[in-house]
């Protein structure tokens, strides 16, 4: 019997996986845990249009007429800033979370398409290293794998002080992941869970940050550029204390973006979506004056050219994608159907990075499993789909009269519902009204 044909009617409060939840949380006493990013319905990219051109503006031609793609990152202070051939940009997601040929791969993918890629926490891995032309060190309150060499191999340094799948939360990796190799690398005894700080315990504010980044430029000779990376939340006074600090890139993650893991309650709870978070940046850097001169880099369910048309309109100057790139590698592939459902899960819904066993070889330690990602294959699907992205939006930005991606700009948008319509401060498609405006 087919419930629904039998005018059986389920709760919208307690819908299945409610009543799975609760089911889950009392057989087990325990929380559950999980990677991914937020998983419900939020405002997004999706519910902004772009306004292509017709009488009142005037279109590019699709193949004849030039659309540029080249972003510069870090110019304010540093002496080396970052010239990406495009403004899609690999998060940071951590050796350790992940194998070191998904790091690898991740690495030559980013290098294959003129982009960078990140470390994570955890520390640099030779391999990605050595496969990533432009590579983003990140610092953060763990301080797992930091050491100053490692600063000066860098390209970029990246100070994470939140992300936006956890903001105010720290960092997590379940012992099943924490090999000799990970566990020699953040200085932790092999297969015990970790939980790393939430905050760093080299300063407790922004003055304190000010002083750190400094130190960071003097170790490195001021040559690279520094990001300082939140999780969106109070994002317009976050971006403006960043810039105080003397950050060269502030990086914004906004709530859909992923994780390796953590509380599913945390995930789905708490930050605000990056929808919600882009505008604010942009306020606050533009009243400081420093819009485009700090650049901003946006990240949080990012998964093709649209959403990153549609970031870059709304001020961005690169974003960054993470599960995308997963995913681009082989992640949740249909290959590995049955694998995942031995898991108690499925090929579109494998979400268990934590547990290590993931059968792409990716989020795993396994050494089996890792050897079935091939790098330099990946690598390859992951440079195909930042070359797919970067077309994409240049079509669109093409179709809005723009001769270079960062030329796209609020104006070229309109919002299909009146909440994204205030997120985004742009109108009501078919409209003027932009909801909250002039308040
Ligand atoms: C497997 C995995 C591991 C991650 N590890 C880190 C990390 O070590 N440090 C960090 O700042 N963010 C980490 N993140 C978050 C990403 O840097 C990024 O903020 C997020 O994935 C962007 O959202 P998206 O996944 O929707 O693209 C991780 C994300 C994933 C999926």
């Amino acid at each position: 019997m087919e419930p629904a044909t039998h005018g059986l009617r389920e709760s919208a409060t307690f819908d299945r996986a409610t009543i799975h939840a609760i089911q889950r949380a009392a057989e087990t006493g325990i929380y559950d845990i999980r990677g991914w990013g937020a998983k419900r319905k939020l405002p997004h990219f999706d519910d902004l249009l772009l306004l292509g051109a017709s009488m009142s503006r005037y279109p590019l031609e699709g193949y004849r007429e030039r659309c540029d793609t080249d972003v510069v990152l870090g110019a304010r202070h540093a002496k080396n800033p970052l010239h990406l051939a495009t403004p899609v940009t690999i998060a940071g997601m951590s050796f350790g979370a992940l194998s070191a040929q998904a790091k690898e791969a991740l690495g030559r993918g980013a290098s294959e398409a003129g982009t960078s890629t990140t470390t994570g926490d955890g520390g640099m891995t030779p391999e990605e290293r050595g496969h990533s032309k432009h590579l983003v060190y990140q610092y953060l309150p763990s301080r797992y794998g930091m050491n100053p060499d490692d600063l000066r191999a860098a390209d970029a340094i990246e100070v994470v002080l939140g992300q936006g799948a956890k903001p105010g939360g720290g960092g997590m990796l379940l012992g099943q992941k924490v090999t000799e190799r990970v566990a020699g690398m953040r200085t932790l005894p092999v297969g015990v869970d970790q939980r790393s700080a939430c905050r760093h315990p080299d300063w407790t504010g922004p003055d304190d940050l000010a002083i750190k980044i400094l130190e960071l430029r003097e170790i490195t000779d001021w040559e690279k550029p520094i990001y300082v990376k939140v999780g969106a939340t109070r994002t317009y006074y976050d971006v403006k204390l960043a810039v105080h600090a003397g950050a060269d890139v502030v990086v914004v993650d906004g709530m859909q973006g992923g994780t390796a893991a953590t509380q599913d309650v945390f995930i789905e709870h708490v930050g605000i979506p990056t929808l919600a978070a882009l505008p604010q940046a942009v306020q606050a850097l533009q009243e400081l004056g420093v819009h485009r001169e700090v650049q901003l880099v946006v990240s949080g369910g990012i998964r093709s050219g649209a959403d990153m048309a549609k970031a870059l309109a709304l001020g961005a100057d690169a974003v960054a994608i993470g599960t995308a790139a997963l995913i681009a590698l082989g992640d949740n592939h249909p290959k590995y159907d049955a694998e995942y459902r031995q898991l108690g899960s499925a090929a579109g819904y494998f979400d268990d990075y934590q547990d290590g066993r993931d059968p792409a070889g990716i989020s795993t330690q396994d050494e089996e499993l890792a050897a079935r990602l091939d790098p330099v294959d990946a690598g390859r699907r992951l440079a195909n789909f930042l070359r797919v992205m970067t077309m994409e939006a240049q079509t669109l930005a093409r179709a809005c009269g723009k001769a270079h991606l960062l030329h796209l700009e609020p104006e070229d948008l309109v919002a299909l519902t009146i909440e994204s319509a205030a997120m985004a401060r742009v109108p009501l498609a078919g409209t003027n009204w932009i909801p909250g405006a002039g308040l």
